[in-house]
C-alpha cells in the first residue's frame, strides 16, 4: 500500500539549483533569468551554444550574491549528451543533487505523418519526447536525493488536441500527448516509489517566442528572410503552395520572395502577437510551481481548448471546432 501522498510547495526557490533545458530563448531563457533572481542557481542548457551561453551570463549578472548560472551545450535527444551535461553541471555547482529540473526544450516539425520527411518527423519526437525521457532517466536520482525535487515537463495544448485548427501537427502532438502519458504516468509512480519528488505538467497555448526561427534552424534552415529562392521552396512545396492559394492565404502569381517575406512575418508575429509573453509563461510556471500545482496551463486558449475537447472530443477534430471558441482570449 502506497504512503499517503501529501503535495509539497516550493516555499521559496531561495539557495536551490535548478536545471532548465532550452535554455538559450523563449520560455527556458526566462525561467533561467527568474530563477536566478529569484536566488536560485541555474545550469542552463541549449543545443545553440552561444545563446545559452549570453542567457546564462545575462541572468548571472543580475542575480543576487550567492547565485551561479552556468550555460552548458547539449542536445536532450542524445542520451549521452545529458549525461555528460549532468556531470559537467554537478562539477560547475559543486553540488550531489539538484531541485527542480525544467525539461523545456522543443522544437516543432514533421506536421505531416504522409507528408513530411520522415527524419524531420522523427527529429520532432526526438527532441520533443525523447528529450524530455532523458532528462527524466538522468536527474531522478538527483532529484530523489534533494528530498524535495520537482520535475517540470514541458508538452502544450498539442498534449490534449492533436491539430492546428485544419492543419495537421503530427509529430509535435505525438511527442506531447507522450510527455503527457509519460508525466502522468510518472505522477502516480513518484507518488508510491519516490514521494520525495513532485512531477509537474505544463501545457502551454500560444506564447510569444522564437520558435518558428528556432526550429527552422534545427533543421538546417537560415532565418527566413536569408533563406534561398529553393529552401523556401522545399519548405513549402506546390502542393502546399496551392492549398493556401485555395485558402486565400497566398495569391495565385506569388513568388519565392513573396514566400520568404511571408515566413518571415509568420515567425515574428508568431512571437510578437501572441497573448502571452514569454516572460508571463516563465512566471507562471515558476508561480504554479510554487502553489504545488500538478497541471499548469498558460493562456485562455489553453484553458478555452482544454475544456472544449474535454466537453465535446467527438467534434474535436471537425472542421470549425476552434471558430470562435478562442476569439478574443488576452492570455493568462
Ligand atoms: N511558444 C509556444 O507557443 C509554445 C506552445 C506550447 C508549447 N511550447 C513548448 O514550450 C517549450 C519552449 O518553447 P519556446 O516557445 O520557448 O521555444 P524557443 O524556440 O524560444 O526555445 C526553445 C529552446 O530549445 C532549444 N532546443 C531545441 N532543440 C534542442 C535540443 N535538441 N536540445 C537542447 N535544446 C534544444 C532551442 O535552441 C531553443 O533555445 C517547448 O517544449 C515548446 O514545444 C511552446
Amino acid at each position: 500500500m502506497a504512503p499517503p501522498v501529501t503535495i509539497v510547495a516550493v516555499d521559496s526557490y531561495d539557495g536551490r539549483l535548478a536545471v532548465v533545458t532550452g535554455g538559450g530563448s523563449g520560455m527556458g531563457r526566462e525561467l533561467v533569468r527568474q530563477l536566478a533572481a529569484l536566488g536560485c542557481s541555474v545550469a542552463a542548457c541549449d543545443v545553440n551554444p552561444d545563446t545559452v551561453a549570453v542567457a546564462a551570463a545575462t541572468a548571472w549578472a543580475a542575480a543576487p550574491a550567492g547565485v551561479v548560472v552556468t550555460g552548458h551545450t547539449c542536445d536532450v535527444s542524445d542520451e549521452t549528451q545529458v549525461r555528460r551535461f549532468r556531470d559537467e553541471l554537478l562539477e560547475q555547482h559543486g553540488r550531489a543533487r539538484v531541485d527542480l529540473v525544467f525539461a523545456n526544450a522543443g522544437i516543432g516539425g514533421g506536421e505531416s505523418f504522409v507528408k513530411s520527411a520522415r527524419q524531420e518527423w522523427e527529429q520532432t519526437f526526438a527532441v520533443d519526447f525523447w528529450g524530455v525521457y532523458h532528462c527524466a532517466r538522468t536527474f531522478l536520482p538527483l532529484l530523489i536525493r534533494s528530498g524535495d525535487g520537482v520535475l517540470v515537463n514541458t508538452s502544450s495544448v498539442n498534449g490534449f488536441w492533436a491539430a492546428l485548427g485544419p492543419m495537421p501537427n503530427s509529430a509535435y502532438s505525438t511527442a506531447k500527448f507522450a510527455v503527457r502519458g509519460f508525466t502522468e504516468a510518472l505522477m502516480v509512480d513518484l507518488r508510491a516509489n519516490a514521494p520525495q519528488v513532485r512531477v509537474v505538467l505544463v501545457m502551454p497555448g500560444h506564447v510569444g517566442t522564437d520558435i518558428i526561427a528556432n526550429s527552422l534552424r534545427a533543421r538546417g534552415f537560415p532565418p527566413p528572410q536569408d533563406m534561398t529562392d529553393a529552401q523556401v521552396e522545399q519548405l513549402i512545396p506546390a502542393d502546399a503552395r496551392t492549398t493556401m492559394i485555395t485558402a486565400g492565404l497566398l495569391g495565385e502569381d506569388a513568388t519565392a520572395g513573396d514566400l520568404r517575406q511571408m515566413l518571415a512575418q509568420a515567425s515574428v508575429d508568431f512571437r510578437d502577437k501572441a497573448p502571452v509573453s514569454a516572460a508571463e509563461a516563465a512566471a507562471t510556471i515558476l508561480d504554479g510551481v510554487r502553489s504545488g500545482a500538478w497541471r499548469i496551463l498558460i493562456g485562455n486558449d489553453a484553458r478555452i481548448i482544454d475544456a472544449a475537447v474535454r466537453a465535446r472530443p467527438e467534434a474535436a477534430y471537425e472542421p470549425g471546432f476552434l471558430t470562435g471558441l478562442t476569439a478574443g482570449t488576452t492570455g493568462s
